[in-house]
């Protein structure tokens, strides 16, 4: 039961300037520190994405997971006896909590912080349903003009490319005392925290390598993922995905390209798992692995550009 939630995801990228004017565009503050682009939620404590520069192209470097630290040395015993290994902290980043390898190489920096940063409570979002009206005389949206910059409030989970999710699974549960919270087959797979967390802290997609595909970050309501995903696709004048409901987590996404092929999530109402005792995790049929409703997937969307990035870079001949 170490892991308690997601903290952020280093990523080596060709040209962080690219890297700055996305996030940025995303409503994400951008610092530079030691070389580095460090993005993070207005508010936030913490470096949801950390970009390098000078990579020929864009690779995971690691993730990072916020973690319970009285366990830290049960990870130390578990990793290794579950297929992983311990290594040494990767150069310039801090020596603190736990650095490992997954049993496929994808390093991972365990750090002792809660779970996430409590947030304020956001304005009830209300629906008039048949029968149940709760919003009268007044209306529920402003004119378009009116509505300011939409900041994501906080990070919510991560999905990486695995070669074997049944694998990963395993090692993120024996390994780093995580849960299966969904799956479909072999082909994705939901963890999240046994201590209560969102449906998904961290997920898996299968692929020929490790990779990154996805950070996800909430904002407050369906609309404001609407109008972020429409103002970011706009900016970006990339790829994207949505606006639409997943089956497994519930969550309403709208996914837009990055400048590297993979992707940026607005997300909202995701279910919760507060007790994994009381949460029973479901092998879903292949059709309910994507989405629920909304646009047909994207012919690239759960194309592992790390691991074959040819095409991205044909199709798009400004990406690096
Ligand atoms: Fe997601």
């Amino acid at each position: 039961m170490s892991v308690l939630g997601v903290y952020g995801v280093v990523l080596d990228v060709p040209d962080l300037e690219a890297g700055r004017r996305f996030y940025e565009d995303a409503g994400l503050e951008v610092r530079d520190e030691d070389g580095r682009l460090h993005c993070r939620c207005e508010g936030q404590p913490r470096d949801a994405i950390v970009l390098i520069g000078g990579a020929e192209r864009k690779r995971l470097n690691h993730i990072v997971l916020a973690a319970d630290k009285d366990r830290f040395d049960e990870v130390r015993r578990n990793v290794p006896a579950n297929g992983g290994e311990l290594i040494d902290p990767v150069p310039g980043f801090p020596a603190d909590g736990v650095w490992l390898r997954d049993p496929h190489g994808m390093a991972i920096h365990l750090v002792d912080a809660p779970a996430e940063v409590p947030l304020e409570p956001a304005p009830e979002f209300k629906i008039n349903q048949p029968g149940r009206l709760v919003r009268k005389n007044v209306s529920a949206m402003p004119p378009k003009s009116t509505v300011g910059p939409i900041k994501p409030l906080r990070l919510g989970h991560m999905l990486v490319f695995t070669p074997d999710v049944l694998a990963s699974i395993e090692f993120f549960e024996k390994g780093l005392g995580m849960g299966l919270a969904d799956r479909a087959q072999d082909v994705v797979a939901f963890m999240c925290s046994r201590h209560g967390s969102d449906h998904h802290v961290v997920a898996f997609a299968k692929s020929s390598d490790i990779g990154f595909h996805h950070a996800s970050f909430m904002v407050a309501n369906p609309d404001q993922i609407g109008v972020s995903g429409d103002r970011l696709l706009e900016k970006s004048g990339r790829g994207a995905w949505g606006f639409g409901r997943h089956t497994i987590g519930s969550n309403l996404f709208y996914y837009i390209q990055d400048p590297w092929g993979s992707w940026f999530e607005y997300y909202s109402d995701i279910d919760y798992v507060e007790d994994y005792e009381a949460w029973t995790p479901t092998n879903y049929p292949l059709e309910d692995s994507l989405h629920h409703w909304g646009p047909p997937v994207t012919h690239d969307f759960v194309h592992n550009y790390e691991a074959d990035p040819e095409p991205y870079r044909q199709a798009k001949p400004d990406a690096a």
